[in-house]
């Protein structure tokens, strides 16, 4: 027996996953109009498995302390060989991952993918683009600079407005009453071990649920042609993530991260301090809210209506039924429309008032 043929033995002896192998090679992929959208889950998982790679690399050097943490990146960007480059391309991966999982999620809910049974892949889908949002909130602290340490002062000023946990969770976070070398070390753990093994966990569960259903095909589609998932969908895969590694790589080139300045936390807040461009919707929201609204307090108004947002975000399956197709189906469309338009338009701007010489 060649080599190869005895290490195969050697696992299907001991392990009779064959039940598994005949499973996939039997695996096929719709092909229509809309298939260009199936590929944005599995961009979505290239990225995460970037931000893994190079975040590891990146733990070789960073000290988690307000002490050494801006150092220690600023040894990566200037010692480390190539360390400029693997910090860029987090930092950069760690956008796009959120801007991939957002085109992913708006694609599955205009094909109306989350119509039975595949309410709880929705669920989880949900459930990781918030994770992934713990993970740009925690991570943009960690190079302790001064837009960094602001920036996580205002966005846990922000926590601490819900109403009755509010002031729990804003200590909870900051580890104390304000931000310092505790929210630091509590960001950093949340950030390399608590939130990768819940990824880990709800990725493992959206995927088991997306093989064991298969991919749906859009209401509009009448065709019935298919593709093998092994190989043929699988290479294409694969060249939606040569792309995608080329263009961070790229990006992180032409364009590499940058440090600023370390944090003084006795400093005055500067101003045109502005959160991650995923937050900034919220952020843009609250700074326009009037002082009240209906006799409440603007602020308080603003993070009920974004926490409704958010629940209403997890439950959508359950809101367009099709038992009741016809009404909820315009309602849920015409709410994701407004929701779309609100969060590009109030981004958008936040954006243009933050470059406004
Ligand atoms: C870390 C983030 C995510 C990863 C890694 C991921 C991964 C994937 C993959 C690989 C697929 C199969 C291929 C495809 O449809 O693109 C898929 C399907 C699916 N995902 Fe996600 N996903 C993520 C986030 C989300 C989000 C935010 C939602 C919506 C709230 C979502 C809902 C779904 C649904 C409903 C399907 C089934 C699509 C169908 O059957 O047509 N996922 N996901």
């Amino acid at each position: 027996m060649r080599p190869l043929e005895r290490l195969r033995a050697f696992f299907r002896e001991r392990y009779p996953l064959g039940g598994l192998a005949e499973f996939a090679t039997h695996k096929t992929v719709p092909v229509h109009r809309h298939s260009f959208w199936y590929y944005w889950g599995g961009m979505t998982l290239a990225l995460i498995g970037m931000q893994i790679a190079s975040g590891v690399l990146l733990l070789l050097y960073y000290r988690p302390s307000a002490q050494e943490a801006f150092e220690s990146v600023r040894f990566i960007m200037t010692k480390v060989q190539f360390g400029w480059l693997v910090r860029s391309v987090h930092a950069w991966a760690a956008n796009l991952v959120i801007f991939s999982a957002m085109v992913h999620l708006a694609s599955v809910f205009f094909l109306k993918a989350y119509r039975p049974p595949r309410e709880l892949t929705w669920v989880t889908g949900a459930v990781l683009l918030f994770l992934l949002m713990g993970f740009g909130f925690t991570g943009y602290l960690l190079p302790w600079n001064t837009l960094a340490f602001f920036a996580t002062k205002v966005g846990t000023e922000i926590a601490g407005v819900v109403p009755v946990m509010g002031p729990i969770i804003q200590v909870f976070l900051r580890g104390g009453s304000d931000v310092g070398d505790v929210t630091l070390t509590r960001f950093f753990w949340l950030h390399i071990a608590i939130l990768p093994l819940m990824v880990v966990g709800v990725i493992g569960l959206h995927l088991v649920m997306v093989q064991l259903q298969g991919m749906s095909k859009p209401l509009t589609v009448r065709e019935e042609r298919s593709i093998p998932f092994f190989p043929n969908f699988f290479l294409r895969d694969l060249i939606a993530w040569a792309l995608i590694l080329g263009a961070v790589l790229s990006v992180s080139v032409y364009w590499p991260a940058t440090l600023g300045e370390k944090a003084d936390p006795f400093a005055p807040t500067p101003a045109g301090i502005q959160p991650e461009w995923y937050f900034l919707w919220m952020f843009q929201t609250l700074k326009l809210v009037p002082g009240h609204v209906f006799g409440l307090e603007g602020e308080l108004v603003a993070v009920g209506a974004t926490g409704v947002a958010g629940l209403a975000l997890l439950l959508v399956p359950w809101l367009d039924r099709p038992a009741r197709r016809g009404r909820s189906h315009w309602m849920v469309l015409a709410a994701g429309i407004l929701a779309v338009l609100y969060v590009v338009g109030m981004t958008g701007y936040a954006l243009w008032i933050g470059h406004r010489p």
